[in-house]
């Protein structure tokens, strides 16, 4: 069976963007791969993060894993800091990149933008090695992503390969999974721009952890066109559009079937569809989310697969020391 590693960073309140654009994928495609989700939470710590405030969306983030359908039995899912081996990983992969393919990596520019260089951290600049490292570690043939990490993909797979040149086959040069165009979600006051936990009313964003009616409200005063009629025209009606998709995947329908349903419909009547299938699918995933936590599964599952990860971690590393001569191994 193939493999597919990926991992959310855990900053920030979980959205419906992260649940459609990334866990939804996993979750759909956790039968046909042998799947390692984890949770990023040493990428998060680039910028500064509250620790326990940290410590807080760990949890949740493995909660809301498992509440949004990852199977233990199908998904190995993990908190990466406590695979000690990541780290030790990233370390040689950080001497088998140049300065200046890590100084190409356009989320770094963005990020950095307007920033000095003595409020940049180290880390921003050499995630990207980090992020190589957790894909190489478990030979992973697939990495589903966002296109924003799509770089950092074929960064890893730069580093693989010139990492296999130089000391012996040792990684799988693995592919970058984008999900289709439809599965990115944009913000409901300015829907050209990506649906974002950095939004700075909030209205804009739907949390997945957040009060299902306040999320209803938020579906009703989406902002729209002045037409009335509802149709998926991503440039002319930007609104509608990201509400079709969200209704769509919601409800497990094609965009032409929502269409045909609501396109005789006025604004009012569409929108509170879209608000009860998303209030609906908060209820349900909250009801699962509290029931995951009060249950005690999260620790369950994570000491029996730190056991795993930590096996296939060590035997790459130690095989990767070998190759590179250091220590006595
Ligand atoms: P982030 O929360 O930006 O760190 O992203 C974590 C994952 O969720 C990445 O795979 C993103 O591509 C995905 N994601 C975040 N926001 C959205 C969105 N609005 N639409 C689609 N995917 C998203
Ligand atoms: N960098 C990714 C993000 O910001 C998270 C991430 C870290 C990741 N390591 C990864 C994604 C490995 C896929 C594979 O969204």
């Amino acid at each position: 069976m193939k493999r597919l590693v990926s991992g959310i960073k855990p900053t920030g309140e979980f959205t419906l963007g992260n649940y459609i654009g990334a866990i939804k994928q996993f979750v759909e495609m956790q039968k046909d791969y042998e799947s390692f989700v984890f949770v990023a939470d040493l990428h998060a710590l680039t910028v500064y993060n509250d620790p326990e405030v940290l410590r807080t969306r760990i949890r949740e983030l493995i909660g809301i894993y498992l509440a949004c359908g990852l199977d233990p039995k199908h998904t190995t899912l993990f908190v990466q800091s406590e695979n000690l081996f990541h780290a030790n990983l990233s370390w040689v992969l950080e001497c088998n990149s140049y300065v200046g393919e890590l100084s190409r990596m356009t989320q770094f520019k963005d990020k950095s933008k307007n920033k000095g260089n003595e409020s940049i951290s180290c880390g921003l600049f050499t995630y990207p090695a980090l992020m190589a490292a957790d894909i190489l570690m478990y030979d992973a043939d697939v990495v589903p992503v966002g296109v924003d990490q799509k770089q950092h993909v074929e960064l890893a797979r730069n580093i693989a390969e010139r990492f296999n040149n130089r000391y012996g086959k040792t990684f799988k040069v693995p592919d970058p999974m984008i999900p289709e165009a439809g599965a990115k979600i944009y913000d409901l006051q300015n829907p050209t721009k990506k649906m974002s936990k950095t939004d700075e009313s909030g209205k804009g964003c739907i949390m997945l952890l957040e009060d299902p009616s306040v999320a209803r409200k938020k579906i009703m005063s989406a902002v729209t066109d002045s037409e009335s009629k509802v149709y998926y025209d991503k440039e002319n009606k930007p609104g509608i559009s990201n509400l079709l998709v969200i209704y769509s995947l919601l409800e497990h329908i094609s965009i032409e079937e929502a269409t045909q349903k609501f396109g005789e419909s006025n604004y009012g009547s569409f929108k509170t569809a879209v608000a009860d299938s998303v209030e609906k699918f908060l209820v349900e995933l909250q009801a699962k989310y509290n029931e995951i936590v009060e249950s005690g599964l999260i620790d369950e599952v994570l000491d029996a697969s730190n056991k795993k990860v930590r096996k296939i971690a060590e035997e790459k590393v130690l095989d990767v020391f070998k190759k590179v001569g250091v220590g006595r191994y």
